[in-house]
């Protein structure tokens, strides 16, 4: 494993492997054992578009590991001036040993590690946000105890959070059905890598419009804002599109009875979820919210550990 950009790229036993080793950092953190595998290793965080978990549990993560985290606004440094990604990629090779980036374009993200020569780590695209999805199946995992063979609805947009599970539980062996309105559906090719995929672990990948055909005898049920950073203008025209896909009551009867609820956060209490999920008995979504920075130590140790 060079960089952490798609988890199509990933192989099936890299996949577990990394879910191995979140078990074990986070028993680890849990009991007190430090583990500082990342000692004297640095680690730019370029952020485009906002974030709170993302900012807070890869800085977090990184100082838990030994190393060193370098917020870079994109504000504050030349690439938001105009810089080229080729030239930041190439400088700031010469310094760290990693880095995180949130971005609109995921091409910027594939470009900056085909120029640069340190393991790159997807914080999320227009296209795909990975380590979401490999915080949501260890969720999963945590509270179901195996992955393989259960079911995940997502409901909504389909968008780099649909993505990246359709990649994730391709890989997981787990089944997935995803409920869009017809034109907010997943890329094409994202879900003929996910079936590629599915082949080789005996999964299924189910595109619907009808959200109670996804959510049927789901095991998980997942939601995530109708408006994704970069699309605010949108945002009155979307929920009015949306609305049929709101997650609630009625549509959670029709998972399994101890389906989990999930959300990526932020959430919009309201609109694609109901308040009485969201903060219910069935929802997980703080677990699921601390799993990010376990997660996330999981790929960074993987990525930057084997550098010297
Ligand atoms: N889920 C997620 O990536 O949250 P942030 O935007 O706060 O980082
Ligand atoms: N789909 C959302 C996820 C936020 C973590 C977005 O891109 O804004």
């Amino acid at each position: 494993m060079k960089h952490f950009i798609s988890i199509h790229d990933i192989t099936v036993d890299q996949f577990e492997k990394l879910m191995i080793l979140t078990e074990k950092l986070k028993k680890e953190q849990k009991m007190g054992v430090p583990h500082p595998v990342l000692a004297g290793k640095s680690l730019g965080m370029i952020f485009t578009k906002s974030s709170t978990r993302t900012r807070v549990s890869f800085e977090v993560g990184m100082v838990q590991l030994g190393g060193y985290p370098m917020f870079l606004s994109s504000t504050d440094i030349q690439l938001g001036r105009g810089e080229t990604i080729y030239d930041t990629a190439k400088v700031l090779s010469r310094y760290l040993d990693g880095i995180m980036i949130r971005t609109f374009s995921h091409q910027d993200v594939l470009d900056l590690a085909k120029f640069g020569s340190i393991p790159i780590i997807n914080g999320l695209t227009d296209d795909e946000h990975p380590c979401q999805a490999m915080a949501d199946l260890f969720t999963i995992y945590e509270h179901k105890k195996t992955l393989k063979g259960l079911k995940l609805a997502y409901v909504g947009d389909g968008n780099n959070v649909a993505h990246s599970l359709l990649h994730a539980c391709a890989k997981a062996g787990m089944d997935i059905a995803v409920a869009s309105p017809e034109g907010f559906t997943c890329n094409e090719r994202i879900v003929q890598e996910a079936k590629e995929d599915a082949k080789l672990t005996g999964s299924t990948i189910t595109i619907t419009s009808d959200p109670l055909e996804a959510v049927k005898n789901a095991d998980a049920v997942y939601a995530d804002t109708w408006v994704s950073m970069g699309q605010e203008t949108e945002k009155a025209a979307r929920i009015k599109i949306f609305m049929p896909y709101q997650v609630n009551a009625p549509l959670m009867q029709h998972a399994k009875p101890d389906a989990i609820f999930l959300h990526c956060l932020p959430a919009y209490r309201g609109y694609e979820v109901t308040e009485d999920i969201i903060d219910g008995p069935q929802s997980a979504i703080f677990d699921e919210a601390e799993n990010r920075l376990h997660a996330q130590k999981a790929v960074m140790a993987t990525l930057l550990e084997v550098r010297s």
